[in-house]
């Protein structure tokens, strides 16, 4: 059970965190002893006046930083005018323009529409429904490492056993987990070239062994997995899967509520996978432009997270005739796409056009790039350094020959230590022993440079 670790002296946070082990259930994780009073851009002031850099963004919801003044000022305008009619009651022209400004980000002609809920996992949930319905197909793949989200089905899709789903079952029926390419860690026999060819043999077999093509709905992935630990997958994975879709008519569903938003440098990860030619495929595809001259094209695409600044919102964006398929009623909710929510939505927008924030994320990919392939270098602990843009990641291990992860334990030691120095930062990884960076992609140079040397000071401790 994750515990909060406190280690100064700071008495207002200590009675909160008192209150809330009394009153909070210990399976609500702790991943820090952090208290919030208040906090601007990347960093965070906590109740007894402590500052903190933060590399954590909220598990990656603040891409444009805590607070930031068009979103507070949206929120207040917003809030003195209606906070809540539910959208199906009485609807508002912000939803529709959230959709649009969605469906703008996604590189077709072809015809899309998009959905609104509350959370990642709603939108997951959301997805497979229109998947199943549209191809009254049952079954659907996910990955191993995966990481969906906490209801039942979702945390049937993810592909992580301890704490997840220990315990909690039984599971959703008809969910199948093929293997995902982890280069770092590719199967003994198997070098990272033959990765991609590998997992796609894999999920042909599963196809053999446990499941038929034909009764499969859809495939859903992560373009880079979030909480399996900043795994990028080997070149031509992605194309990979999109031409399995394509020939047995199956719905790819890209999940990118971590990865999207700017993260990896583009607006979407699915966009890195490089240019491929619409050539070769199944003249009974009905996903004919799915792969189009440019790169690969979700059929349905997950987003949450840095969609609204840290306020609830998720979205299924879509090819319109999967979105259209059911009928009126079958998806939504009381809370789906809050109007508090959508303002904040187009703010994101509106700060990521002004502000440029895709050309701000490679500027931070390069900056954590060079740090932590120097870390590599330096510190014997960092088994590897690896990422997609600024979504970037130290794989840590107690002996880099073997790979053997450093022990939960250890990496906790890490992750207090930095704490205590004032810089908040996220594990990930089935092992445990990942740390990632979800900074905000409009921190400062300089608060960027003090957390990272915050986290090659504790390194420096934690290394032989
Ligand atoms: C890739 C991915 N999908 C889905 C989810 C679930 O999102 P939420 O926690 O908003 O339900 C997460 C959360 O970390 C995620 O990283």
């Amino acid at each position: 059970m994750e515990r909060p670790l406190t280690t100064q002296s700071n008495p207002l946070a200590q009675a909160a965190l008192k209150k809330r082990a009394q009153f909070v259930p210990s399976s609500v994780a702790a991943y820090s002893g952090v208290v919030v009073d208040r906090a601007e851009n990347s960093t965070l002031w906590d109740v007894d006046g402590k500052k903190y850099i933060d590399f954590a963004g909220g598990i990656g919801a603040l891409n444009v930083g805590h607070c930031h003044p068009k979103v507070v000022s949206a929120l207040q305008k917003q809030a003195g005018k209606f906070t809540h009619t539910s959208f199906h009651v009485a609807s508002y022209p912000d939803y529709a323009s959230v959709c649009e400004k969605l469906i703008q980000t996604i590189p077709t002609s072809h015809p899309q529409k998009a959905a609104l809920f509350n959370s990642g996992a709603e939108a997951v949930e959301n997805a497979v429904k229109l998947a199943r319905f549209f191809t009254r197909r049952s079954a659907v793949i996910s990955f191993g490492y995966a990481f969906h989200g906490r209801t039942l089905l979702c945390l049937t899709l993810d592909g992580r056993e301890k704490v997840l789903k220990s315990g909690f079952g039984p599971f959703a029926p008809e969910i199948y987990r093929a293997p995902f390419p982890y280069p770092y860690r590719a199967p003994l026999g198997i070098t990272p070239d033959e990765l991609t060819e590998y997992c796609l043999e894999e999920l042909k077999r599963l196809w053999r062994s446990e499941i038929s093509p034909e009764q499969t709905a859809a495939l859903i992935v992560e373009p880079v997995q979030g909480e399996g630990g900043f795994i990028v997958p080997s070149s031509g994975f992605l194309k990979g899967l999109r031409e399995l879709c394509d020939a047995h008519g199956t719905i790819l569903i890209i999940d990118e509520v971590q990865s999207g938003f700017g993260r990896t440098g583009k607006f979407w990860a699915f966009e890195h996978e490089g240019a491929v030619k619409a050539q070769g495929r199944s003249s009974a595809s009905r996903f004919r432009k799915s792969v189009s001259d440019e790169g690969i094209l979700p059929d349905l695409l997950v987003a949450g997270k840095s969609l609204a600044a840290g306020m609830p919102l998720s979205a299924v964006i879509g090819r319109a005739e999967i979105m259209d398929a059911a009928p009126s009623g079958a998806i939504g909710g009381t809370y789906g796409g809050n109007p508090l929510s959508c303002v904040a939505a187009l703010a994101v927008f509106e700060i990521f056009e002004k502000e440029d924030l895709l050309k701000k994320a490679n500027l931070i990919a390069k900056t954590v790039k060079a740090r932590f392939d120097a870390f590599q270098k330096k510190f014997s602990v960092v088994g590897e350094s690896r990422g997609l843009g600024a979504m970037r990641a130290l794989e840590l291990v107690s002996n880099p020959k073997t790979k053997t992860p450093l022990s939960p334990d250890q990496v906790k030691k890490i992750i207090a230590e930095c704490e205590k120095k004032g810089l908040l930062i996220l594990k990930a990884g089935i092992f445990d022993n990942v740390l990632r960076t979800l900074m905000p992609l409009t921190i400062e140079e300089k608060t960027l440079a003090e957390g990272l040397d915050i986290l090659e000071s504790v390194l420096e401790g934690f290394s032989s």
